[in-house]
């Protein structure tokens, strides 16, 4: 059942160079469903892996502070618990994870090749190719199985769970565990988060929806881990049915709050659009305010889910005059659908700025602690998350 419409999108991740701003973009309509028999949340048109993760593609996982520190956490966690054991991770990236790690412990997979490249940068071992069951018997064949496969950010990606799933288990040993991390639906309900969702969301999980699903494969989540990343994300540990692994307290807690928020019922979800639209409305607004109050306004972290805030929102150059960020891909380009121009960052970015949009807003406390100095100084941020206002 469809509950939101987030109106005509872009690709999010297709930052625009200057010849292609000129030219018209592939838009599709951004509409969120929820399935009251799966309660899986998804959205409704999808497109295939290979548009979307291509050579060129922008995101890297290291350029965060907060993101480097939440892998070397698992990673040492994982060095003392599992000593030794095989690890494949499913969405690599540039190796922020597999990094910590002996790489002879190792393989990531990683379609993107322009990323593989920066992982491989790092001596990781990496396959650039897309995760399904004809992978999955290759690197059996050629590694045998692994004790671990970890996953970021990368399954709710993947259209086709059914296959995702198979060919996990297919390379996972007996006793081997899956740790997957992704946005938690309850968090962006929450929080009103409704910019998680864009082309490359195709899921946002509950464990209410996930667990209902693993069942299906004769999995089963034994400990879940609530993460402060990507504004809030859960880290499920998953082991074969037949594994005797105890479950922990925090899975029942978990299932517990999200029964409480009504996270199985259609009524949440359209209750949440309604907070959406009045969101829409109020961010415009202030953004207008301060326009008219003579003063500029500039954008800080050019997101994907900025994309989607600007282009639901009709928030273009007019509102924010640019975007600064770090990403080295994304210099100069133009934010797609809305194109508003992205500028390099420097430390001194902020000088004599009054305003700027938090388009990072999962980074809020790295990026405040980073800015103290012009904060103090009079720039003040505006966020959506979780109702539109200036940041006191
Ligand atoms: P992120 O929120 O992880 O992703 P998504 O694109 O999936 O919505 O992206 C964070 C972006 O913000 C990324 O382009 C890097 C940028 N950034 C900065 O420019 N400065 C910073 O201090 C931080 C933390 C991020």
């Amino acid at each position: 059942m469809i509950f939101l419409d987030l109106g005509l999108q872009p690709l999010a991740n297709k930052y625009l160079n200057l010849n292609q701003k000129k030219k018209r973009e592939t838009k599709f309509r951004l509409l969120l469903d929820f399935n009251v028999k799966t309660k899986i949340v998804s959205i409704k048109k999808t497109f295939s892996s290979k548009k979307m993760f291509d050579d060129k593609y922008p995101y890297r996982s290291s350029m965060s502070k907060t993101m480097k520190e939440n892998f070397l956490r698992l990673s040492n966690n994982l060095k003392k618990k599992y000593k030794h054991k095989k690890i494949l991770e499913i969405g690599c990236n540039d190796g922020a994870f597999l990094k910590n790690f002996n790489n002879n412990d190792t393989l990531g997979i990683e379609p993107c090749k322009n990323i593989a490249n920066l992982a491989r940068k790092k001596r990781i071992k990496v396959i650039s190719e897309y995760w399904n069951m004809s992978l999955a018997n290759k690197i059996k064949k050629k590694h045998g199985k692994f004790n671990i496969v970890y996953s970021a950010n990368t399954i709710t990606h993947i259209k086709n769970l059914d296959n995702v799933f198979s060919a996990i288990k297919n390379i996972l040993e007996s006793d081997g565990i899956i740790i997957m991390e992704d946005p938690s639906l309850l968090e962006c309900i929450r929080k009103n988060a409704y910019d998680q969702f864009y082309n490359e969301h195709i899921y946002v999980f509950s464990l209410i929806a996930l667990s209902k699903f693993l069942e299906k494969h004769k999995l089963r989540i034994f400990k879940v881990d609530k993460l402060k990343v990507h504004g809030g994300s859960n880290r499920y540990f998953i082991c074969k049915d037949q594994n005797k692994i105890r479950i922990d307290k925090s899975v029942k807690n978990l299932r517990k709050e999200e029964m409480k928020l009504s996270l199985h019922k259609l009524k949440t979800y359209q209750n949440f659009a309604k907070r959406v639209i009045n969101s829409k409305l109020k961010l415009i607004e202030i953004l207008k305010r301060i326009k008219k109050s003579g003063k500029q306004i500039i954008g800080y972290g050019a997101t994907a889910k900025s994309v989607t805030i600007l282009n639901y929102c009709k928030i273009d150059s007019t509102l924010i005059d640019y975007f600064l960020d770090v990403t080295p891909e994304k210099m100069n380009r133009y934010l797609p659908g809305v194109k508003i121009k992205i500028k390099r960052y420097n430390k001194n970015s902020l000088k004599n700025i009054h305003f700027v949009f938090l388009g990072a807003w999962n980074f809020k406390d790295e990026i405040l602690k980073k800015e103290k100095k012009f904060i103090k100084s009079g720039t003040k941020f505006i966020t959506h998350i979780p109702t539109p206002r200036i940041i006191k």
